[in-house]
């Protein structure tokens, strides 16, 4: 059934990865593919909702009905994030954002000098934790937390730290879980800290599934 748990409900959701220019040909990025964030811009989409998706670069074609926002720096991701801040209902963070980024851009190409070259590295603003911090008591916060051990404990720091209602936490080092991959296995933390297990599912059903959830969480904990 397509209930739709969502109707009347604004979504924003990050995805995919960002790109910190170094110069006029080059970039840092990750191997972010966009999938995860994709996935639940679709199906909020199919459960009622109006969708944002601000996106990085990615090879995807985005679903219909969705306006979609294409930003390349964190730093853009950022902008576009907070001119949304007011505007939704749940925001979604599943952009792989860098954390770093060349403290500035040359304007011509970097040339080889047949030795070392350092780069210095700035952090980027942290998206999720600005707009946790700024979140409104009927504003839904969702984060996503790619962790290599002790996924619960990091996790449910991660919620406390980012000020977010919900994360989403995978182990990046299971087999078909996290990064570039059409599945994913994740522990979904919520409001109180408890943590749900959910199997192994495409990306498409796990974001169905993490949406219905939540929405029907939410409908309770807001109706208490
Ligand atoms: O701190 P960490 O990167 O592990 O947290 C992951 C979560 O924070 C993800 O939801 C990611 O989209 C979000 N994030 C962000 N802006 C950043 C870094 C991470 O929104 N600069």
């Amino acid at each position: 059934t397509t209930e739709a748990v969502l109707q009347g409900k604004t979504v924003v959701i990050t995805a995919g990865p960002t790109r910190e220019p170094l110069d006029p040909v080059r970039f840092l990025t990750n191997r972010s593919s966009g999938r995860m964030g994709y996935a639940l811009a679709e199906a909020a989409r199919r459960l009622g909702a109006e969708v944002v998706l601000i996106s990085g670069p990615v090879s995807l074609t985005p679903p219909e009905g969705v306006t979609v926002v294409r930003v390349e720096r964190a730093e853009e991701m950022y902008r576009a994030a907070l001119s949304w801040r007011e505007r939704f209902d749940w925001f979604i963070a599943a952009a792989a954002v860098s954390d770093f980024a060349p403290a500035a851009a040359e304007g011509r190409k970097i040339k080889k000098k047949g030795e070392p070259l350092t780069l210095t590295l700035v952090p980027t603003p942290d998206i999720l934790a600005e707009i946790g911090r700024g979140k409104r008591p009927h504003q839904t916060v969702i984060g996503f937390a790619a962790e290599t051990h002790d996924v619960l404990a990091h996790a449910r720091k991660k919620r406390r730290e980012k000020n977010a209602d919900w994360i989403v936490a995978n182990d990046v080092t299971e087999p078909g879980a996290g990064f570039d991959v059409e599945t994913n296995r994740v522990v979904l933390i919520g409001p109180d800290d408890t943590a749900t297990a959910l199997p192994l599912l495409s990306k498409a059903e796990l974001a169905e599934v993490l949406l219905r959830t939540i929405a029907q969480a939410e409908a309770r904990r807001r109706a208490e």
